[in-house]
């Protein structure tokens, strides 16, 4: 799709056949908007089966009354004032990235997707289970593997349709270590939870003791996702259950962290492509923090306006989810066309945002394009990078703080230059959007390049 679609890009849409299943494929504004803006057309398509032995029925693959309730149950957890807690675990995990990074200072290019992943995964550890796994320091966590692992099979298995059935898969080698990997998740996930409960309890239980005038000694604990599932409740009052919390949890895993790393990793190589850009984002970063090294804050955040168009931009390049698919619920017109009831529909975000219509030439990065006075007027389903109306992704806000937090925290202390071409990146649109031969780099002290 990403090499043909100048091709078709003048056709109204488009019907690829995946093996035996015909998918209706979408990049023009007008009509993502038939689908995007719907709230009946909120079932996934097919292909998200793959994922449901890893996230069961969480929020991301779940439809109807179930996802409804769990939706208006978990919004609250990515309140602005959780959002400022959680900023705190971001500085911490980008103080260690930057550590890591000083070692390549003036030497050679090196590829950064891994450590910039690492990051990511430690960030969404920490903010969704409250546990540190230490990823960036310590490679080897078979927890880590297990997840980069899965995410690799699920998108292998999408693919291959003579892999779909569940009743043959484990006769595959590939089968097999689903299988492995899974327990590896699961397990690492039910004891962390087994964990949180058993503190919670302590905790009532000392409340109860104390005649409800119960107050935390020591320092201040930081709250996790999992903490504020442990204690939500929906309509009528009832909990979650223990299958409800881990679906969730394990869901927040999968989305929270190769999306963002995704997303981060290509900022770095558009600016490492773009010194003048680059250069406009560091006077920024100057104006804000002068001299300090001082942790990000979200009043900072809020300042540093043109890195978040920087952000944007590079969203539209390179979307970290390059396509999400529904199923339609019932007969829909797209651009005269009849749509049946049941059709599988992929909404083609890497395609949508070249639309030299509303973003002259589209391959050029400008972040310009997301200056206020820019944006006003601009169709607004022609950029949906975290997809759009009622089943957009709950996680944008969490995202753009910790892309902006993680980016000003690198380019506060390092210049990041690239020779490498944009053929060169092998860029391959699976479940994630990702550079195949990795992101090289050269870093060079800030003092070193801005004299
Ligand atoms: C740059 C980073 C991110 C991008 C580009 C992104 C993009 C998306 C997109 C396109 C969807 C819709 C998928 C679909 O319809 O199948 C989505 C859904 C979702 N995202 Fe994100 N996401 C990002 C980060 C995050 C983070 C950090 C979290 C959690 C901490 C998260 C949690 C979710 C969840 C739970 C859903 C399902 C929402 C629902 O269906 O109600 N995402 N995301």
């Amino acid at each position: 799709m990403i090499q043909y679609y100048e091709d078709f890009r003048t056709q109204p849409l488009l019907k690829l056949w995946v093996g035996p299943l015909p998918i209706l494929i979408l990049y023009h504004a007008d009509t993502v908007e038939v689908i995007l803006s719907s709230s009946k057309h909120i079932q996934k398509s097919y292909p998200y089966k793959f994922l449901h032995p890893w996230l069961g029925t969480g929020l991301l693959t779940s439809t109807g009354e179930k996802w409804r309730t769990r939706r208006k149950m978990i919004t609250p957890t990515f309140h602005f004032t959780i959002l400022a807690d959680f900023l705190e675990v971001m500085n911490e995990q980008a103080n260690i990235l930057v550590e890591n990074l000083e070692k390549h200072v003036d030497k050679e290019p090196f590829d950064c997707f891994l450590d910039i992943t690492l990051c990511a995964l430690d960030i969404i550890c920490e903010t969704a289970m409250g546990k540190k796994v230490g990823a960036q320091n310590n490679k080897d966590s078979e927890y880590v593997r297990a997840v980069s692992k899965m995410s690799d099979l699920i998108e292998h298995r999408q693919k291959s349709p003579w892999l779909w059935a569940d009743l043959t898969y484990p006769m595959f080698q590939e089968g097999r270590e689903h299988t492995r990997s899974l327990k590896i998740l699961h397990t690492f996930t039910d004891n962390v939870i087994a964990e949180k409960s058993c503190e919670i309890n302590n905790q009532e239980q000392h409340k109860t003791d104390s005649d409800g005038n119960y107050e935390q000694s020591g320092p201040k604990k930081r709250r996790a996702f999992l903490d504020m599932l442990l204690n939500a409740t929906d309509d009528k009052g009832n909990k979650l259950s223990y299958m409800d919390i881990r679906e969730e949890v394990d869901t927040f895993m999968f989305e929270g962290h190769d999306t963002t790393a995704a997303a981060l990793n290509w900022a770095i190589y558009l600016l490492g492509c773009h010194p003048e850009i680059q250069k406009k984002v560091q006077s920024e970063l100057d104006e804000v923090f002068g001299n300090s090294d001082r942790p990000v804050t979200m009043d900072d955040l809020k300042k540093l306006r043109y890195l978040e168009c920087v952000v944007k931009e590079a969203l539209r390049l390179f979307p970290s989810v390059p396509n999400f698919a529904r199923t339609t619920s019932e007969d829909c017109h797209i651009r005269g066309f009849k749509i049946p009831k049941g059709t599988d529909v992929l909404i083609c975000t890497y395609v949508l945002h070249r639309d030299p219509e509303i973003f002259p030439n589209p391959e050029e990065f400008r972040p310009e394009r997301f200056f206020p006075e820019n944006c006003s007027g601009r169709h607004p389903y022609a950029y949906v990078p975290f997809s759009a109306g009622p089943r957009n992704c709950i996680g944008q806000r969490f995202a753009q703080v910790e892309e902006k937090a993680v980016l000003a925290n690198i380019l506060r202390r390092f210049c990041v230059e690239t020779s490498q071409k944009q053929e060169e990146l092998g860029v391959v649109a699976e479940l994630i959007l990702r550079p195949n031969n990795g992101i090289w780099i050269q870093l060079k002290r800030r003092r070193a390049c801005m004299s």
